[in-house]
C-alpha cells in the first residue's frame, strides 16, 4: 500500500495513475475530497485499487487525525510519496504586511509533511522496512527573489529529510528527495502560463518521482540544479541575482505570449 499526498495535483495525479497500472494499493490525500473520488475511480479502472483521505497539510490536527487513520485502518504503507505541496511568489515589497504567506506555505510545504513522515517512520522504522519520496524543489538549495517563502519552505523540509535519513536508513527506512524544476501544472500558471517553455510536462516529473521510488537513489535533481546549489553556497548574492534574472526572463517570455504578468 502507498500513501501519496497532493494526489489530486498535476504530478501526484500522473504518479498515481501509473501506480494504478501496476496494480498497487494507493492512498490518495490532498485537501480536495471530490477531485479525489474521481481520481480514486480512475485508478480503479486502470488496475489499481484506492482509498480517499482528504487532509489539509496546514491543519496539525487533521495531519494528526490522517496518521492515526492510516496506521490504526490501513496499516503501515510500504511507501509514502510526499507530493503535496503550495507556491507562492512574490517580491518583497509585496510581502510586507503578508507574514500569513510564511505561515501557509511553512504548513503544506514542511510542518504539516514533516508531522505525516514522523509518524510514517515511527511506524515504517518499527518494521524494519519503507520508502519514503518526497518532492521539493530547485529553489530549495537555489534561494531566488520572489521566492522566498516556498523556498524556505521547501528547503525547511529538505534540511529535515536529509537529517532523519542516516537514522531511518539504519532501521531499514530508504528517504528519496526529488527537486523537481519547472513543471507545467496548475501550480506554475499564476507566475508563468499554461505552457512554461522548457517547463517539464506533468508526465516526465512522475517518471522522476517512480524512478526515485524504484532505484536505491537518495537524490533526483537536475545537473543544473546541482550545479546551482553548490554556487549557492559558494558565492550566495551572485547566485540570488542570477537566479532572479532568469525566472524574470522565463515571465517575460509568458508575458510575451500574452499569458501572465511580469
Ligand atoms: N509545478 C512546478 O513548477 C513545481 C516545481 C518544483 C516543485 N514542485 C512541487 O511538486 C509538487 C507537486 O506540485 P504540482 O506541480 O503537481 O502542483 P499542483 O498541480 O498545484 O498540485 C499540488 C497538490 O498539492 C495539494 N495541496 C496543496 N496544498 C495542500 C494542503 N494545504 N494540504 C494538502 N494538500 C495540498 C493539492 O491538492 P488540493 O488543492 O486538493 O489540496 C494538489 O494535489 C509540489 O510539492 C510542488 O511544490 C512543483
Amino acid at each position: 500500500m502507498i500513501l501519496v499526498t497532493g494526489a489530486s495535483g498535476g504530478v501526484g495525479r500522473e504518479v498515481c495513475l501509473r501506480l494504478a497500472a501496476r496494480g498497487e494499493h494507493l492512498l490518495l490525500s490532498a485537501r480536495d475530497g471530490l477531485r479525489l473520488t474521481v481520481l480514486a475511480e480512475q485508478v480503479r479502472a486502470a488496475g489499481g485499487s484506492a482509498e480517499v483521505l482528504p487532509c489539509d497539510l496546514r491543519d496539525q490536527g487533521a495531519v494528526q487525525e490522517l496518521t492515526r487513520e492510516v496506521l490504526t485502518v490501513h496499516g503501515t504503507p510500504q511507501a509514502v510519496l510526499s507530493l503535496a505541496g503550495h507556491s507562492i511568489r512574490r517580491d518583497l515589497a509585496e510581502s510586507f504586511g503578508r507574514p500569513h504567506d510564511l505561515v501557509r506555505l511553512v504548513g503544506a510545504n514542511m510542518l504539516g509533511p514533516a508531522t505525516l513522515l514522523l509518524g510514517m517512520l515511527e511506524a515504517m522504522c518499527a518494521g524494519g522496512d519503507g520508502r519514503i519520496v518526497a518532492v521539493t524543489s530547485a529553489s530549495a538549495r537555489i534561494p531566488a527573489p520572489g521566492w522566498a517563502a516556498y523556498g524556505a519552505s521547501k528547503a525547511g523540509l529538505d534540511a529535515w529529510l536529509r537529517a532523519v535519513r542516516p537514522q531511518a536508513a539504519r532501521q531499514g527506512v530508504r528517504i528519496a528527495i526529488v527537486e523537481l524544476p519547472l513543471v507545467a501544472t496548475a501550480m506554475a500558471v499564476p507566475t508563468y502560463g499554461s505552457a512554461p517553455r522548457g517547463a517539464l510536462s506533468p508526465a516526465q516529473a512522475a517518471q522522476r518521482v517512480l524512478h526515485a521510488l524504484d532505484a536505491p537513489r537518495t537524490l533526483v535533481s537536475p545537473v543544473w540544479a546541482r550545479a546551482g546549489a553548490t554556487l549557492a553556497q559558494a558565492a550566495p548574492v551572485l547566485s540570488a541575482a542570477a537566479a532572479g534574472r532568469a525566472g524574470q526572463l522565463v515571465r517575460r517570455m509568458a508575458a510575451r505570449r500574452g499569458e501572465e504578468r511580469v
